[in-house]
């Protein structure tokens, strides 16, 4: 068996294959392959599993490049990045890494609300250029998290995992907005469901995307929905850039229609909205809210331990159903 990755990844789940007897290629270059790159890559010999990353665009071309490839697991839990109804006109089985790395995101989706609220990287960047020149009470006044509003819009795994350190690390009240919802939840967290965006916008001093990206949450942050928020209110995204409209928050910011934002993803990564990187009141961090020793290692393993089931005719564990 053959398996393509398409970049260097923790080497652990390298290792599972490899114990498999499978010969495994890995891109040399520790960099995005270009389609072109990418489909010369793929047809130099007969591939059975792809391993991909959610850098990669995957569709009908890139699957005719490696006909025998029975699956392609996603090295992510989003897989936005795959065409799915290509995938199922060419029966390919595609995978992804959940769960393994919902408490780091839900992690760094805290670093970034503490970092904004407190003036984190600001402060940091004032006191390394030498500009503290004694403790002062004006100095750097920032926001309390600490029994706030913390609407949560998107309810799954990662979400779940914000709303409860909010609640249980800083009494913060949720409120959420999904499209399903979720009464256990409720009772558990005192959580409050609101029936769509625009009242969880109304009200929340803090709003954290977890949505995936689907046709129905591309811009579901914009100009409109900006502009009921609190001017008092902050902006956390670690799910993917598109769900909100950049230039719009961009704008937002720059005229202090909201207070903050904290960015892990951008619409078109890796480049910003001009504008973006001047503003004070954004924090921008590279897509790495899953980017820890631990969860990456993981994440490899669970790639290879879809592949594995995969080329042994069984089910993987992890198969994202296509309808
Ligand atoms: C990262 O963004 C992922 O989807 O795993
Ligand atoms: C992703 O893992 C989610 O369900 O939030």
């Amino acid at each position: 068996m053959k398996v393509y990755v398409t970049r260097m990844i923790p080497q652990s789940g390298i290792n599972k294959l490899k114990a498999k007897g499978y010969e495994v290629d890995i891109n040399p270059s520790d960099k995005v392959l270009s389609r072109k790159e990418l489909i010369k890559a793929l047809k130099k010999k007969q591939y059975d599993a792809v391993l991909c990353l959610l850098t990669d665009k995957i569709d009908k071309e890139i699957f005719d490049a490696v006909p025998t490839a029975k699956i392609f697991a996603n090295y992510a839990v989003g897989y936005d990045n795959i065409n799915l109804n290509d995938a199922k006109e060419k029966n390919v089985m595609i995978t992804n890494t959940p769960g393994v790395l919902t408490e780091t995101v839900a992690e760094h989706t805290f670093a970034l609300m503490l970092a904004i609220s407190h003036r984190v990287a600001e402060a940091d960047k004032f006191t390394k250029a030498g500009k503290y020149k004694g403790w002062a009470p004006m100095l750097l006044l920032g926001t309390d998290l600490s029994h706030k509003t913390l609407g949560i819009v998107g309810l799954g795994r990662i979400g779940s995992r914000v709303a409860y350190h909010g609640v249980k690390g800083f009494d913060m009240k949720v409120i959420y907005y999904d499209v399903k919802r979720n009464e256990d939840f409720e009772r558990e967290f005192g959580a409050e469901f609101k029936e769509n965006v625009g009242d969880l916008l109304k009200e929340a001093d803090y709003v954290s995307i977890h949505v995936p990206l689907l046709d129905s949450t591309r811009h579901l942050i914009n100009r409109q929905r900006l502009s009921i928020m609190k001017p008092s209110a902050y902006l956390i995204n670690t799910s993917r850039g598109s769900v909100i409209n950049e230039a719009d928050l961009a704008e937002a910011l720059k005229n202090k229609i909201i207070k903050g934002a904290a960015l892990d993803v951008f619409e078109k990564e890796p480049e910003l909205t001009k504008g973006l990187e001047k503003l004070d009141n954004v924090i921008l961090t590279p897509h790495i809210a899953s980017a820890t020793e631990e969860t990456r290692s993981k994440m490899s393993e669970m790639a290879a331990d879809n592949i594995i089931p995969a080329l042994e005719n069984q089910t993987p564990p992890n198969l994202v159903k296509i309808s």
